[in-house]
């Protein structure tokens, strides 16, 4: 078999063969196919597609690409949770302590920036010492004791996808539904989980830019869960506008923790409730409002909190920063856009928010990047907020000027305005089960 021909046939519109499909894959991660042929079937992916079975066996081949965690010797019915990406989107910080806090056990394999969307690791790495490059023995063993741990993907778990992922982040082909699809199914089944709660996005910030596609992106996921006898099923939620009001690594988890202390935005803590309802009602085997009541008790007694902070320790993070936040890192220089007269927020366009943190250092340029955790974007007005002329819009906080610069033109780019009031959409948009 020739990569070539595999190019070419997808180029052309073909579908490829699950021995095609298992070629390129064992190929790439033996490191016998180069980046440069694997970047141009990606492309060619991206503009022809792949039906479901080509989806299917692309998920199978990067699952079977590495090992499967093996759970088993955690007690009680494990649960994941998976975002496909979006703007200020810190929901795993505050979900996963949240559900834990409850007793539901919580082994959640996290990911790094992709494109202009945040990564949980990035965001947690804000902790001086923290690592999610753990052991699987460290893993489990956090689980059964703290109750929840957040591992890195490792060189072993759905290698293919690690790669894969890196590639496609720096080659424009990532907003691709089967590629989005079998990244995310693979390394979710390598992981190992009971049952995976799905948050799938929608909207000018998300990979899936309106509802139709976020659906239909979020069947054929719960479908590919079904069929590998893992419980799944996937909250289609909006991204019309960033999550929250932070937008960067440390200033993300900032308003986590606000969120934990009971202070956080209400369109954060809403997702949080909602997807912790399904995961606790999968574990628990009961109604997602009773499932409900109880995340609210452990998020009203600051359980939940608490329990963020014995998960921050036991990877290697500082406690008393949970307590603390103002410890965390902090750019040295702001800047704000400032409202040039009385108006309402008509719309943000999420990703170019998510590219301004990404041009101001919070986000890679290319795979080697190093990420600056401090810098960031804080929205003060959002969709449907209205503006009296002179009043602070967003904040940028940068550490150079040229960064500022591109990121404040960017995020002033984003927003539009009104004069009249505005509607905004609603925050859950359906689910999928
Ligand atoms: N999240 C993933 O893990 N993979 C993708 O391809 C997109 C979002």
């Amino acid at each position: 078999m020739l990569m070539v021909d595999i190019i070419r046939k997808k180029r052309d519109g073909g579908t490829l063969t699950r021995q095609e499909i298992e070629y390129f894959i064992n190929g790439y991660v033996k490191g016998e196919i180069p980046d440069y042929q694997v970047s141009a079937l990606m492309m060619a992916i991206f503009f022809n597609g792949m039906n479901d079975e080509e989806t299917g066996d692309l998920t199978l081949a990067m699952l079977d690409s590495g090992e499967k965690l093996d759970l088993s010797s955690i007690k009680g019915f494990k649960v994941d949770k998976h975002s496909t990406g979006g703007v200020g989107d810190k929901t795993s910080l505050v979900l996963t302590p949240l559900v834990a806090s409850c007793g539901v056990p919580v082994a959640k394999m996290s990911g790094r920036g992709l494109g202009h969307t945040g990564g949980t690791i990035d965001k947690l790495e804000s902790f001086r010492g923290f690592s999610t490059s753990i052991s699987n023995e460290q893993f489990i063993n956090n689980v059964n004791t703290v109750g929840l741990s957040i591992m890195g993907q490792t060189k072993d778990l759905a290698p293919a996808d690690k790669l894969l992922y890196a590639l496609r982040d720096v080659t424009a082909t990532v907003d691709n539904m089967s590629l989005i699809a079998s990244s995310i199914m693979s390394k979710k089944l390598a992981a190992g989980a009971d049952g995976i709660v799905l948050d799938v996005k929608s909207g000018s910030g998300a990979f899936m830019k309106n509802d139709k596609d976020a659906f239909l992106l979020a069947e054929k996921m719960v479908a590919i869960g079904r069929h590998s006898g893992v419980r799944t099923m996937a909250v289609i939620s909006d991204m019309d506008q960033p999550l929250g009001h932070a937008v960067g690594n440390a200033i993300e988890v900032r308003e986590a923790i606000d969120t934990l202390r009971g202070a956080g935005p209400d369109d954060l803590k809403e997702l949080c409730l909602t997807l912790g309802s399904y995961m606790v009602g999968f574990a628990r085997d009961i109604p997602a409002d009773d499932a409900r009541a109880m995340l609210t008790e452990a998020l009203d007694s600051g359980r939940a909190l608490d329990k963020f902070a014995e998960f921050v320790e036991r990877q290697g993070g500082c406690r008393d920063d949970v307590y603390n936040p103002d410890n965390l890192p902090k750019a040295s220089a702001s800047i704000d856009l400032k409202a040039e007269k009385d108006c309402y927020v008509s719309s943000i366009m999420s990703e170019e928010v998510g590219t301004a943190s990404l041009l101001l250092g919070g986000g890679r340029r290319s795979k080697e990047d190093v990420i600056d955790l401090s810098v960031g974007i804080y929205l003060h007005k959002k969709v449907g907020d209205k503006c009296k002329a002179g009043e602070r819009i967003a904040t940028v906080y940068g550490n150079d000027d040229a960064g500022i610069a591109e990121g404040f033109e960017r995020l002033k780019n984003a927003y539009e305005y009104s004069d009249d009031p505005v509607r905004t959409s609603p925050l859950i948009k359906g689910i999928v089960d």
